[in-house]
């Protein structure tokens, strides 16, 4: 099957860079949230990485024209009907994700490939709710999408081999390097990077300041940013979620969260997107 056009669900950060690579890559692409105001806030983030690329003598102001003609939005899931494959990109809680499989089950075309950018949830499961489980895939992107090269690939239980090849294809057509991950609890790279990020608030528990946790393992293990600022860019509340789901699912405590970061997604302090975190992003 060829790809022409790709449905994005979710216009936060995940979908619009999502979004905005399709579109940089040739794709005529549907952008789609719940509301007016989500997907208006996703759309203008692309233009403005687009308008900054295009000051930076990065792109052209053709190239910008070309690429904001490839993007419409919409707030209705049934524009997603003539999509060749939909990316999902919305929270992280398996029965809304499940809820929005059975409806994309119901939408989209028979031949449409349909994929979950979830970042460490069951692939089968979700398949599952969709009615057609051989045609769900996951396709699990890192933040920021535009910046990071890597694609984990997840067949679920029942995922058809030709749904992983062109998820595969694809990949590589955004500008990405796919690789093939099991479908175990948060794959490969959140598999280890959620416990590492996890124990660096630990360690802030424990009283050390959250600059010198991060100035070290930058200087100490030259890591692009400190765990810490990380935790911040992904989501508190996505890297609780995910502790909280290897906790169940794997019954061991090494994957308990830490308090510190539990609290913070209680005061709903989640990182750059509420504007705090383990840094205030506000002054
Ligand atoms: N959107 C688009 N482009 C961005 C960006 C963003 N949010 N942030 C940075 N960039 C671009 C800049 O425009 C710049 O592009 P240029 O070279 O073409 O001018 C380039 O990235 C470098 O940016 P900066 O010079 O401002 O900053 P740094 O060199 O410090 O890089 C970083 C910033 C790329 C974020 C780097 O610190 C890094 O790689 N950090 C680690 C990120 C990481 O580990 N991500 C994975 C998180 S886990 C995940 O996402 C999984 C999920 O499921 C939880």
């Amino acid at each position: 099957m060829e790809v022409k056009k790709i449905g994005v669900l979710g216009a936060g950060i995940m979908g619009a860079g999502i979004a905005q690579i399709c579109a940089e890559a040739g794709f005529e692409v549907i952008l789609v949230d719940l509301a007016e105001a989500f997907v208006n806030k996703g759309y203008q983030n692309i233009v403005k990485n687009w308008t900054r690329a295009v000051e930076k003598g990065k792109r052209s102001a053709e190239e910008l024209d070309r690429f904001k003609a490839l993007i419409t939005t919409s707030v209705d899931n049934k524009d997603f009907k003539d999509c060749d494959v939909v990316i999902e990109a919305i929270i992280e809680d398996i029965e809304v994700k499940k809820k929005v499989f059975k409806e994309l089950g119901d939408i989209c075309k028979d031949s449409a490939i349909l994929a979950s950018n979830t970042s460490a949830l069951s692939i089968t499961e979700i398949a599952v709710a969709s009615g057609r489980p051989q045609s769900v895939v996951g396709m699990h992107f890192f933040n920021p999408v535009p910046v990071m090269k890597l694609v984990e690939v997840i067949p679920g239980a029942e995922t058809s081999e030709a749904a992983v090849d062109i998820i595969t294809e694809l990949s590589r057509k955004i500008g990405k390097e796919p690789v093939q991950a099991r479908e175990t609890p948060g794959f490969i790279v959140n598999r280890i990077l959620v416990p590492y990020m996890n124990e660096a608030a630990m360690l802030y528990q424990e009283g050390v300041p959250a600059e010198e946790i991060d100035k070290a393992m930058k200087l100490g293990a030259n890591m692009p940013m400190g765990p810490l600022a990380l935790a911040d860019l992904v989501g508190l509340d996505t890297l609780l979620m995910i502790c909280d789901y290897y906790w169940r699912e794997f019954g061991d405590s090494k994957y308990r969260a830490s308090l510190a970061l539990r609290n913070k997604v209680r005061a709903g302090h989640l990182g750059r997107k509420s504007g705090k975190g383990f840094y205030d992003y506000t002054k």
